[in-house]
């Protein structure tokens, strides 16, 4: 899925008309999948569920794992690849034309920059499941403090040494080989009580189809963020198409990378998605479908969610107990 080679391949199999192949693969995401069809569909807060989500949520401890050990073993034997750019993760790097721009116009929408040419100085990310480091550094060299996690400790030890090579990266970028939910958990039960509400951003892109456990994972994601702060995602859609391309053609037809990258039952809906993050108190903010072209190896922004897509939420601010309404009153919309 993330290697270029489909390029090589696709791009063989279409040398003849490829306009036309690639105008089948956009016809059929524009057909399947679901009614996000907004390239930004700007969301209207919700009427804040902050209270309810911290009584549901209150007493819960980030108990259950969201490692899948198949999925660490898998990542254990590409460890060494991250940063060939010819590689598996080629189209993880090419990726970063689209990713890294909808992260920081977004941050900027909320933060204004204060330093010329770093202009997410000041702003704290954690990078989840952050590999070799492939969008942390770019994040880092905007000029915010990153922090990048994965279970997979030589996946770490590839991401430390790349970016050792970088001076300017030094004092801003580091890495631990730990899960979200040890280090959402870090500092509880120590005096002084706990150390969650840490960053101003969570970045987990193409991860979530990689876990255990989302609900889990959502969770930990809104116990380490500060109020306000935002989560990106990006991940693939659970459609038709989606299984199409990336698990019959991709795994199994062309064997273009190894039979079992995927999982297809852990893809998931932008819509079941947004369910999921509006009950651990997010705010969906946008949702943009992304489109990879095999012949260029290029990514670009589509009205079609149905295959890729990136997700902008925020965090809900808690209100307080003096504002929060009584029963029969409407609850006041939380900006985030
Ligand atoms: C497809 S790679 C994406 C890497 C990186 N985010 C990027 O886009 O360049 C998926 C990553 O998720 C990591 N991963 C797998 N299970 C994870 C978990 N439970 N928590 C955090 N990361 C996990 C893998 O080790 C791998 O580095």
């Amino acid at each position: 899925m993330y290697s270029n080679k489909f390029g090589r391949i696709m791009f063989g199999l279409c040398c003849r008309n490829p306009a036309a192949v690639y105008g089948v693969v956009q016809r059929a995401a524009g057909r399947s999948g679901s009614s996000w069809t907004a390239v930004c569909k700007q969301r209207t807060l919700r009427r804040s569920a902050g209270p309810e989500v911290e009584r549901r949520h209150g007493a819960r401890s980030a108990s259950q794992s969201t490692v899948d050990p198949d999925e660490v073993r898998r990542f254990q034997s590409l460890a060494g690849k991250w940063w060939d750019e010819q590689g598996e993760f080629a189209a993880l790097h090419a990726m970063n034309d689209l990713r890294v721009p909808f992260i920081r116009d977004n941050l900027l929408n909320v933060h204004r920059a204060r330093h010329p040419g770093k202009p997410l100085a000041g702003l704290r990310i954690l990078d989840v499941g952050c590999g070799g480091g492939l969008l942390t550094e770019p994040l880092g060299r905007l000029g915010a403090n990153m922090l990048g996690v994965d279970p997979v400790e030589d996946s770490i030890g590839t991401a430390q040494l790349h970016c050792s090579y970088d001076p300017d990266l030094r004092d801003r970028v580091s890495y631990r080989t730990v899960t979200l939910e040890e280090l959402s958990a870090e500092g509880e039960g120590e005096p002084g009580g706990q150390r969650a509400a840490l960053f101003d951003a969570v970045v987990a892109s193409e991860v979530v189809e990689h876990l255990a456990d989302l609900e889990t994972f959502a969770f930990c994601c809104s116990h380490v963020l500060k109020p306000g702060g935002s989560l990106f995602i990006t991940t693939i859609n659970k459609t038709n198409l989606s299984y199409a391309l990336g698990i019959i053609v991709a795994e199994q037809l062309l064997h273009i990378v190894p039979s079992g990258t995927h999982d297809w039952e852990k893809f998931i809906s932008p819509e079941e998605l947004e369910r999921l993050l509006e009950s651990n108190g997010f705010s969906v903010q946008s949702v943009q479908g992304m489109l990879y072209n095999p012949v260029s190896g290029a990514w670009s922004w589509t009205n079609s969610t149905a295959i890729n897509y990136a997700l902008h939420a925020v965090k809900l601010r808690e209100q307080s107990e003096d504002s929060r309404p009584g029963p029969e009153e409407p609850a006041a919309a939380a900006h985030g």
